[in-house]
């Protein structure tokens, strides 16, 4: 049976770019999003027009270059970004506008000094412009998360009727738990007339750690598109990661939904990502992280040289990482000094092992780890031959 398609929607240039301190230029960007491109990602955010000259240029030269993916621009429900933005998507073989508003009781009350009718009336109408300029328009719910869904299930219905394409439900506080969250997915595919003509879709920050859980709650629960970014940057404790959702869809397949992203190409955009950014990956980071297929327990490590899968529930090599690696520390074992000995050319005996091993943990007590150079002199200090 063929799988649904989740539509990936890349914010790594709009919301992943609001990381304090790691701003872009054009130039980058533009080598960003044609990764992005060739990565396989269905919609490219390339910014927010309005908001400076700079992010107008940087979407209007991404709309030129990228040649598959569809390319979004951000606007407020507010006319003249939304005119700003059709300019600079002027170029884009597939544009769409990604325009929005706040719909939680505190955007509401205190961010427009407004009420439930007039937030409709202003939704619909910049739905209405943005159709004037694109055929592809999607819908924000700003803080969808904590507004009621009985009024998201309103606004919903009233943007979709103006022409609505796709509607974005952003946990924009990073609030809902995964329940939840999938909780009001299911509940406006029930509830919302015409539905069927709009695709729902996940947007979900991380602040309490479960933007990736709330976006595959999401999908589980009938959305067909993830808004996410590399390596999960954004402002606060960032969006859902990319490489995260992904996977997570390639590895449990009974959930029967996949992607389009070339999965071997995760790890070279991580890094591409993370260097144009000046923003390391956390080592312990799901996928693409330094650790992410390192074993250094001596439990572990062992069970990994006989069989890969006792300890890897995916193969390296499926997100671009050449193999696992054996990590020699004091807690390692025998079995992991042997198989790092013989990679660098010592076939140890057992009894040759029992020894080397013995010395080996009296350098693995003063170091960290245990490098290749280190195991030729702990091979010498044992004062063990040989043949190599
Ligand atoms: O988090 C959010 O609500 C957003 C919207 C502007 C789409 O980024
Ligand atoms: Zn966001």
């Amino acid at each position: 049976m063929s799988k649904d398609k989740v539509q990936i929607f890349d914010t790594t240039l709009r919301d992943g770019e609001q990381v304090p301190g790691c701003k872009l230029d054009t130039a980058q960007k533009l080598v960003i999003a044609e990764r992005l491109d060739l990565l396989g990602v269905d919609i490219i955010e390339a910014g927010f027009p309005i908001s400076s000259p700079g992010d107008f240029n940087s979407v209007q030269e991404i709309s030129k270059i990228v040649k598959n993916a569809t390319v979004c621009g951000l606007t407020r429900a507010v006319k003249k970004d939304i005119e700003v933005a059709a300019e600079a998507l002027k170029y884009a073989v597939k544009p769409r506008i990604h325009t929005g508003i706040g719909t939680s009781e505190s955007h509401i009350k205190f961010k427009f000094n407004s009420n439930k009718d007039a937030i409709i009336e202003r939704a619909v109408e910049a739905v209405r412009y943005a159709k004037t300029f694109v055929e592809d328009v999607e819908f924000y719910a700003e803080d969808a998360g904590r507004t009621d869904n009985e009024f998201l299930a309103r606004v919903c219905e009233a943007v979709i009727k103006a022409g609505a394409t796709v509607l974005n439900i952003p946990d924009t506080t990073g609030y809902c738990l995964p329940d939840e969250y999938g909780a009001k997915m299911k509940y406006l595919k029930e509830n919302v007339t015409g539905i069927h003509k709009a695709i729902l879709s996940c947007h979900c920050h991380n602040d309490l750690g479960l933007a990736t859980a709330n976006s595959i709650a999401g999908v589980i629960n009938g959305a067909r598109q993830i808004e996410c970014t590399i390596n999960g940057i954004g402002e606060r404790a960032g969006n859902t990661a990319l490489e995260e959702v992904v996977m997570i869809l390639r590895q449990h397949p009974y959930l029967n939904l996949d992607t389009n992203v070339n999965s071997k190409l995760l790890y070279d955009t991580s890094q591409m990502v993370s260097q144009k950014m000046g923003m390391l990956v956390q080592p312990n980071k799901a996928i693409v992280g330094a650790n992410a297929f390192a074993h250094s327990s001596g439990i572990h490590q062992d069970g990994v040289i006989k069989n890969r899968e006792t300890y890897e529930i995916m193969d390296p090599a499926d997100v671009g990482v050449n193999e696992s690696s054996i990590v020699l520390t004091a807690r390692s074992g025998r079995a992991a000094l042997a198989y790092r000995a013989k990679n660098v050319g010592y076939e140890l005996t057992k009894i040759q092992l029992d020894t080397v091993y013995d010395e080996f943990l009296k350098f693995a007590d003063l170091k960290k780890e245990i490098q290749d150079d280190d195991i030729h002199e702990i091979i010498v200090a044992s004062g063990i031959t040989i043949e190599t």
